[in-house]
């Protein structure tokens, strides 16, 4: 990406109102160039599809402007929803550094015509699909007032997200050391509901990620949406990472922090030296 990974993670906001204008060959090749190298360092492939919504019937009510959809189904294995917010969130990045405008949906779509489209099979799930193209110069009404009511625009204070050594401690970006910007990328993640799932606690060397689960989406037959919520913060923290020249790898491991039922461990990172 041209643009820094932390640039284009501040200026990104979901677009719903589109300016009608049809996505560019070459802006198409780029993004299709791009689904070819995109992974994640789950090892999960995330298969996207671009899909036009007069051919399939697709329709979702918050979306203007736009005929054009991308989509992305998954196997459902462990560590699926993670691998697919991480991947799903990349994509919309790279297209956010083209001026390309992305909303991931799971509720507000026609789903099933949506599935029919991805082909999606018993053994998989598509948890969403995002409209594409350029944003119009200003939002519709309803869009508008979607983000109020959810206040799109606020995050939760970096200490109440993040702990140093237990979840007794909130962590002050100060105290986070080589984690202070890649944590303050994913504190801005997206996520559904505005709910931002995501909690961490950084011990040295090692940042072990969790999901705080919000009572009325856990139990969605669909899956669990919030799983995709931590897997897209985490693409925000790896990629600025990266970005830094900083490695590291993410594994599951037994670490055995206290938590209650609405808190499940996800994954570890560990630098690498
Ligand atoms: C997994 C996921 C599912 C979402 N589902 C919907 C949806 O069904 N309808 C919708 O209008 N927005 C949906 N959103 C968008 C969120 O409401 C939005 O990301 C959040 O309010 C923060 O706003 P921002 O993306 O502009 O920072 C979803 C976002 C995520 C990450």
């Amino acid at each position: 990406m041209a643009t820094s990974v932390k640039e284009i993670i501040r200026r990104r906001k979901s677009v719903r109102t589109f300016s009608g204008e049809t996505l560019r060959s070459d802006d198409r090749q780029k993004l299709d160039e791009f689904l070819k190298t995109l992974n994640n360092p789950f090892g999960v492939p995330v298969e996207f599809r671009f899909l036009d919504a007069k051919e399939y019937n697709l329709s979702s009510p918050v979306i203007v402007g736009t005929e054009k959809y991308v989509a992305a189904k998954v196997s459902h294995i462990p560590q699926s929803e993670i691998a697919y917010g991480y991947s799903f969130e990349t994509f919309c990045l790279f297209a956010e550094s083209l001026g390309i405008g992305t909303v991931m949906l799971a509720a507000t779509i026609s789903r099933s015509a949506f599935e029919k489209a991805m082909e999606v099979k018993d053994t998989e799930v598509m948890p969403v699909a995002s409209p594409i193209g350029y944003p119009a110069d200003r939002q519709s009404v309803r869009e508008k007032l979607m983000r109020k009511g959810i206040k799109a625009d606020e995050r939760l204070p970096f200490d109440t997200l993040f702990f140093e050594n237990s979840f007794a401690q909130g962590l002050i970006p100060e105290h986070a050391g080589l984690f202070q910007d890649a944590l303050e990328m994913a504190r801005l993640a997206p996520s559904a509901g505005n709910k931002q799932p995501w909690r961490a606690i950084v011990c040295g060397d090692k940042v072990h990620f969790y999901e705080k689960k919000t009572k009325a989406m856990s139990n969605n037959p669909l899956g669990d949406i919030q799983k995709v919520d931590v897997g897209i913060a985490l693409a925000h923290f790896d990629l600025t990472l990266k970005e830094s020249g900083i490695s590291g790898s993410f594994a599951v491991g037994d670490y055995g922090f206290a938590t209650d039922d609405s808190i499940e461990y996800i994954v570890t990172y560990e630098v690498k030296h």
